[in-house]
């Protein structure tokens, strides 16, 4: 991607004519526009607030790693097609959809079954997505797009079944099952319901973090 042909304002960044969508306010957080690209609307994740300073470094490793796994997942339809990268910069095509949310027409079997059917494909491909949630879904034209994948991973499959990395895997499904019971208001009994129950070194391990937070806070 090449960041010249986007005109930019007057001292600043962001494209003249950048549509934002999302701004940066977090660490390392992008900001996150969509911008007229050689003649197509494009989506750009915009790290340059970070130039300059210790934290570009980072953010240059989130461009990397977010273009290598929408490279690997070229041609599927369920993940927004790569345009290019480039330093603190990523663009990919602009899905013209819908967020998910809880309106009747959009809870469809069929949604729920794509939604269970894309994460099940980004693992057998070895891919951890680690941050499924409304707000990384669109629902374009019937079809579902998962968005963001700055925290995923990728890994040889066997090492998916490793106990840690198993443990992102079922978080993964937990957290797609997390996404049908709030939008549908429906609960879950069964393999469905352990899947959504952290393992117990896990609750452990958080409940330990929590103690040593409150300590350090204190
Ligand atoms: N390709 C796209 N097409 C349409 N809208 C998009 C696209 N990519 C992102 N968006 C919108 O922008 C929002 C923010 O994008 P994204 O989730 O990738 O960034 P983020 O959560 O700020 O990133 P990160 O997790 O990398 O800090 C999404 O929730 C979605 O509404
Ligand atoms: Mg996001």
């Amino acid at each position: 991607m090449n960041a010249s042909l986007i005109p930019t304002r007057q001292g600043s960044y962001l494209p003249i004519s950048a549509r934002m969508l999302k701004r940066g306010e977090r660490v390392l957080e992008p900001d996150v526009y969509v911008t007229p690209y050689q003649g197509q609307p494009v989506v750009v994740k915009d790290y340059r607030r970070y130039r300059g300073t210790p934290m570009a470094l980072p953010a240059r490793l989130l461009v990397w790693r977010e273009a290598r796994i929408l490279r690997r997942l070229r041609g599927w339809r369920h993940a927004p097609v790569l345009l290019g990268s480039a330093g603190l910069l990523l663009g990919m095509e602009f899905v013209a959809g819908s967020a998910l949310s809880g309106e009747a027409e959009m809870l469809t079997e069929s949604l729920f079954r794509q939604l269970r059917g894309v994460v099940a494909r980004l693992h057998a491909d070895g891919i951890l997505h680690n941050d499924l949630h409304t707000s990384n879904f669109m629902l374009a034209g019937g079809t579902l797009v998962l968005l963001d994948y700055a925290s995923a991973l990728r890994l040889p499959r066997w090492m998916l079944r490793l106990p840690l990395l198993r443990e992102f895997r079922r978080a993964d499904l937990a957290n797609a099952l997390r996404i049908q019971k709030r939008l549908t208001g429906r609960h879950f009994g069964g393999a469905r319901a352990e899947l959504l129950a952290p393992p117990t070194w896990v609750s452990a391990t958080r409940e330990r973090w929590k103690r040593f937070y409150r300590w350090a806070k204190a």
